[in-house]
């Protein structure tokens, strides 16, 4: 709704003119602030019930869904289950080896899949191959930025090399992916974009400044994607979801440390790989693993910082250095 005022007078009844202008402004206003109150709490309502009940999954089958990093980890447990529920996987990796053994196991088990080995840190390549899979599959409906690298010390034991390395990868390399990928998917209005981050990129930990750095990054340029579409396109049905695992066993993650282990033990990667996809195919905005990570952030935020501190000294968590 838009308000216009136009307080011109030219008939010599200008101030009432004027006056029954502020009326209708004013009128208006009301109306806007009723609406949005309305709505407001009704969303509310909607969304909170809908924590509730579980989403309907999109069906990926016949699909193509592009995942990098897809040679280990994560990212290979993902290219085998999207596989496996009949979507079109296409796996991107630096290594070679890596990444032709997960598009081996994919075909053995009867699903399809396409290697291509890219470091996603050369904007060149990526849009060389971006055009290349066009051309040869066509529309690319899901795409999972995964590749990932996470050094872990203190930050006067980072190197400049090993920093602007994990910014290239972690960072970087998701913008030069979207760029390449969005632009078909705001032609059809459709599609789906899945962002690594991590719930480093919800709490600030000791041995990862810079790579805190990257992952609250991700969540930031992700909430910024999304407002920007939908500014574009308030109807917009492409879906961007971001991921915020906690400790997952794949190896990245070297010397974790818990003082609890039994209540906090690392995720095997394929139950991690199920839950993104399960967050993926519900169209969720975020989405930790374990799920309630979100909840306990968004409520973490509203005690003051020092007695969340103690509660983080009592669970004694995190990860120690790799330089042991
Ligand atoms: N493992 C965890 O505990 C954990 C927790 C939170 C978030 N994450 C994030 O999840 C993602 C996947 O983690 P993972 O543990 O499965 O990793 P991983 O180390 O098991 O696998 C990462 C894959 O990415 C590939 N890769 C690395 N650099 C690349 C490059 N420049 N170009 C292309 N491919 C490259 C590697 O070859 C490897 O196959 C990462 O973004 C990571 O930061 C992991
Ligand atoms: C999913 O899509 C595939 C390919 O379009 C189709 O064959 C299949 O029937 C669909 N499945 C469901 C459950 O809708």
């Amino acid at each position: 709704m838009s308000i216009q005022s136009n307080n011109n007078s030219r008939n010599g009844a200008g101030s009432t003119v004027g006056q029954n202008n502020d009326i209708y402004n004013i009128v208006l206003l009301i109306v806007d602030i009723v609406i949005l109150v309305f709505k407001f709490w009704l969303t509310i309502i909607e969304e909170t019930v809908k924590l509730f009940t579980t989403r309907p999954q999109a069906n990926v089958s016949g699909q193509f869904v592009l995942i990098t990093g897809a040679g280990h980890g994560m990212g290979k447990e993902m290219a085998l289950q999207y596989a496996g529920i009949g979507a079109k996987v296409i796996c991107w990796d630096i290594n070679d080896q890596t990444n032709s053994q997960t598009v081996k196991e994919i075909k053995q088990a009867g699903g399809t899949a396409y290697g291509y080995v890219c470091n996603v840190v050369k904007r060149e390549d990526i849009m060389e191959l971006a055009s290349r899979i066009r051309k040869e599959h066509g529309f690319v409906s899901v795409v999972v930025n995964n590749a990932g690298i996470m050094p872990c010390h203190p930050l006067l034991e980072h190197t400049e090399q090993e920093t602007r390395l994990m910014y290239d990868i972690n960072v970087l390399a998701h913008y030069w992916i979207i760029q390449a990928f969005l632009p078909d998917m705001i032609e059809r209005n459709e599609g789906s974009i899945v962002a690594l981050s991590s719930c480093a990129g919800l709490f600030g930990l000791a041995n990862l400044v810079p790579y805190c750095g990257t992952k609250f990054a991700v969540r930031g340029y992700m909430a910024a994607l999304a407002e920007e579409l939908r500014q574009k396109n308030p109807q917009t049905n492409i879906k961007l979801t971001t991921i915020y695992p906690y400790m997952i066993d794949t190896g990245l993650c070297k010397n974790p440390r818990y003082r609890f282990p039994n209540a906090m033990k690392l995720i095997s990667p394929k139950d991690a790989a199920a839950s993104i996809i399960e967050a993926q195919r519900q169209g969720l905005e975020e989405a930790a693993i374990p799920r309630h990570f979100v909840a306990v952030e968004k409520l973490g935020r509203l005690i003051p910082r020092k007695a969340m501190r103690l509660v983080n000294d009592f669970l004694d968590t995190g990860v120690d250095t790799d330089k042991m």
